[in-house]
């Protein structure tokens, strides 16, 4: 478990499923994130069996408090494509639910992931991908201390046109507190 002032990661568990594939098959989360299929339970279970035996990739769920203090689900993070060798991986974040975002909550998850990606397993660089139109995440992610690699031009076909792909890094040092 990865400990925040207001977050904290923690393995997923098959009973997260459910409401990870309702928040995955959400149109307004699914345009921002890179998969664009609609996946079943089946699918989803799959992935995290998959994800369980990986060396390369490390998948969290979030949780906050609401304000009895009961533990909630908000969101799902990982550390994804990790290169041991050149110490690089990638990672993505998504709150499913719309009441939880701008609250600097999946800021500081993704504090928490950045840090342990370059304090417990020695990565260096870490990079994501991100849709030029995804300004709130865009926003995020500077605050973080992310930089403006540079785009990967018509990278995507989404929504019958060619997109832009941002590309963002932050090494070691260069992150700021969430
Ligand atoms: C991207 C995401 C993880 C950011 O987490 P967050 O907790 O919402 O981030 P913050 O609250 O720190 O907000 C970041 C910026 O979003 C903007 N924002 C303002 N209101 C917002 C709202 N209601 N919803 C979302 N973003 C908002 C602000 O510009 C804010 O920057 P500021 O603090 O300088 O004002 C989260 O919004 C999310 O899961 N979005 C949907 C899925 C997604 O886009 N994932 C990333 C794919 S690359």
């Amino acid at each position: 478990m990865i400990v925040g002032k207001r977050v904290l990661l923690r393995a997923m568990e098959r009973g997260d499923l459910p409401r990870v594939q309702r928040w995955m098959n959400d149109p307004e989360v699914l345009r921002r994130i890179y998969t664009y299929r609609h996946l079943s339970l089946d699918a989803e279970e799959r992935w995290l069996q998959q994800m369980g035996e990986s060396s390369s990739d490390f998948v969290f769920a979030i949780d906050t408090h609401d304000g009895t203090g009961a533990a909630i689900h908000i969101g799902t993070t990982g550390i994804h494509h990790v290169d041991w060798k050149n110490r690089t991986c990638m990672v993505g974040i998504v709150l499913g639910e719309a009441r939880h975002r701008g609250q600097g909550l999946g800021t500081e998850a993704m504090h928490l992931v950045v840090r342990y990606a370059h304090q417990e397993l020695g990565l260096h660089r870490v990079e994501l991908e991100v849709y030029p139109f995804n300004q709130p995440a865009i926003r995020s992610y500077e605050k973080l201390g992310f930089r403006l690699d540079g785009t990967r031009r018509a990278a995507t076909f989404r929504e019958g046109k060619f997109q832009d792909v941002l590309v963002m890094s932050v090494l070691p040092g260069e992150l700021l507190s969430a």
